[in-house]
């Protein structure tokens, strides 16, 4: 059996990670393959319970035996041990090549306006979402409005707690001379900024800037995300069982993206409102979510613009492998 590790590493890296933090690594060891969280990746402030870590585990993971597909293998067995960010694989030769693995080099979070969706495609979303048990589609613009109003306001609360914009600005590259720049963490094009606009970020988002801008009420009209959340086809709430392990959560979410990535569909994810509790409560009641649930995330998806670059920031190969 030949593995080429790097080649696994880099293609299963193309998961979607918490602020692109790729805290996964991988490992041969003990006979088998092992996935393991790189804890110093870890957001102390924003994701204090480690779950957003874990499910960014899970969606490498997801990644990797897509991509094992690729190398003529597949994973005999998924072991989750006890640590709870850890994840070991036996591998075997053959298996069956999961189509989603096309969508891998194709999805990407989208930031910006999306395009108008033909209703072909608006159908073609709705008969999948009606078959996903952890789906819930908001498709009719007033309630996306509603949606996106809570949005605001939970993003504005959070961003008013100064650890937790301090950390998340530590893990924006804002300018190419930025250290991690095209590595990792959130870079000007991937938030959908201009040069100019991310210059404008940079003093918003930072101390004292921040205040200053929020006692003379700026910051709304700096961050807000309304115009573009309105560009959305539809929100799309992810549910899963409470008390599912995270890591296999994240599976799940990492397969319903390469889903819809094959409808022709990107996500862009506003996890702060299953992260407050209060906004999470107030849509798992509106949208009657079953009461066995927990709000994973709300997604805008919609269709990119044709004319959109894609675009890959990422570790190299040789960063994501340990011994
Ligand atoms: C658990 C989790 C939560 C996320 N929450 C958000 C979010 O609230 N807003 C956002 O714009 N992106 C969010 N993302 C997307 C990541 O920022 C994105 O996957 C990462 O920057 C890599 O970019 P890519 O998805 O384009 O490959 C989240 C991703 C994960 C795995």
């Amino acid at each position: 059996m030949t593995l080429d590790l790097a080649l696994l590493a880099a293609t299963a890296n193309l998961a979607p990670s918490v602020h692109n933090t790729q805290p996964t690594r991988w490992a041969l060891g003990d006979g088998a393959l092992w996935l393991m969280a790189d804890l110093a990746r870890q957001l102390p402030v924003g994701d204090a319970s480690g779950r957003d870590l874990r499910v960014s585990l899970g969606a490498a993971l997801e990644g990797t035996i897509l991509a094992l597909g690729e190398q003529g293998l597949s994973a005999r067995t998924v072991d989750l041990p006890g640590d709870g960010v850890s994840a070991r694989l036996e591998l075997g030769e053959g298996g069956p090549r999961d189509l989603l693995i096309e969508q891998m080099p194709q999805r990407c979070t989208w930031r910006r306006g999306f395009a108008a969706c033909p209703a072909s495609q608006t159908q073609a979303l709705a008969e999948w979402a009606l078959v996903q048990s952890d789906i819930t589609l908001i498709g009719n613009p007033a309630e996306i409005e509603v949606v996106s109003t809570l949005n605001e306001r939970t993003s504005l609360a959070f961003y008013r707690q100064a650890p937790y914009r301090r950390e998340l600005v530590t893990w924006m590259r804002l300018a190419p001379t930025d250290a991690g720049y095209g590595a990792d963490g959130l870079s000007a094009e991937a938030m959908g900024m201009s040069r100019f606009e991310a210059f404008g970020a940079g003093l918003v988002l930072g101390d004292p800037g921040f205040s200053i801008l929020d006692t003379f009420g700026l910051v709304v009209p700096l961050i807000s995300e309304k115009r573009r959340t309105a560009s959305a086809a539809a929100v799309l709430l992810f549910h899963r069982p409470e008390g599912e392990n995270p890591i296999n959560t994240g599976r799940t979410l990492y397969r319903r993206q390469l889903e819809l990535s094959a409808l022709g569909f990107q996500v862009w994810p506003m996890s702060v409102l299953a992260d407050d509790p209060e906004s999470a409560a107030e849509l798992s009641a509106r949208y009657r979510l079953p009461a066995s649930d927990r709000l994973i995330s709300a997604w805008r998806v919609g269709p990119v613009p044709v004319s959109a670059k894609s675009r890959r920031e990422r570790l190299p190969a040789e960063a994501l492998i340990t011994t």
